[in-house]
This record gives structure tokens, sequence and C-alpha cells, in this order.
């Protein structure tokens, strides 16, 4: 009983992990990946070069950056200690939870279900520089 439960806990697990890697292929439609964004991330995060003063980091040239490393923002001390490269499958894991992900990140959002609007956005990201 105990041992199936176990079983079952471990598909569970793999079956997330597969889906988040899966956020890896970026098909060139970004369209689904905009309205997430302009839904979910701009009141926080703007994606055009050079802008500041929002909540967030600014997101142009996101894709390949190491995470906390924008010059002139004021990063959480978790998230310049994470110490890794923002790619689709890093931000669409981020953005299942951010706090499990980072846990201490000052990003003020409590996750995206849909794992597809979390692939769609992460894609649009790569492309915006
Ligand atoms: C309510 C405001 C808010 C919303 C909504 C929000 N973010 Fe953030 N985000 C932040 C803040 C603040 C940080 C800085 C976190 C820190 O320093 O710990 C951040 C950091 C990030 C980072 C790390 C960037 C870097 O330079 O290291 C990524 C990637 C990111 N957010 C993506 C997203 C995406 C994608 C969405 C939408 C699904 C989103 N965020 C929604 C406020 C927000």
């Amino acid at each position: 009983m105990v041992t199936s439960l176990r079983l079952s806990l471990f598909g569970l697990l793999s079956f997330t992990l597969v889906q988040a890697v899966s956020a890896a292929e970026c098909g060139p439609d970004t369209r689904r990946g905009a309205e997430v964004f302009a839904t979910e991330c701009s009141v926080c995060h703007a994606v055009t070069k050079g802008t500041t003063g929002m909540m967030g980091p600014n997101l142009n040239g996101v894709d390949g950056r190491k995470s906390g490393s924008l010059a002139g923002f004021s990063y959480s001390q978790a998230m310049r200690d994470k110490d890794i490269s923002w790619q689709a499958e890093t931000i669409a894991q981020f953005i299942t939870a951010p706090q499990a992900y980072v846990p201490g990140t000052y990003m003020p959002y409590m996750g995206l279900a849909s794992a597809d609007d979390r692939q769609a956005v992460a894609c649009y990201l790569k492309e915006q520089h």
C-alpha cells in the first residue's frame, strides 16, 4: 500500500519533469506566448529594450542571461545566488512555482498552472532580444 503510493508519486514526479523538459522545443509561432505574457507578466515586466522602472527586471534578452544579473536592478539575494542561465526550460520551471524554484525570490507570483501556457510564454521570451 505504502509502496504503491510511493511508486505513483514517483510516476507523477517523472511526468512533471518530462513536461518541463519539453519546454525546450519552441516552434516559430509565438502568438500564444505573447498573449500569456500580456495577461500574466506585463504588469511587472517589460520586454522592450531599455525600459526600466517596472517592478520586475526587463526581460529583453533574458534568453541565456544569468539569473539576477541585469545591471541596475535590485534583485533578492536568493535570485543573485541562484546561479543559473535563463533558457526556455528554466523559465518554464521558475514560473511553475517561483517560490519553490527560487526560495526567497521577490517575484510575487503564485505560478502558472497550464504547462502549455508556461511553454508558450517561455518560448516567446526566447525571441525577445
Ligand atoms: C507582480 C509582479 C510580477 C509578475 C506578475 C511576474 N514577475 Fe517575474 N519578477 C518579478 C520580480 C520582482 C522579479 C525579481 C525577483 C527577485 O529578485 O527575486 C522577477 C524576476 C523574474 C525573472 C528572473 C529575471 C532575471 O533577470 O534574473 C524571470 C525570468 C521572470 N521574472 C519571469 C516572469 C514571467 C515569465 C512572468 C509571467 C508568467 C512573471 N515573471 C510575472 C515580478 C513579477
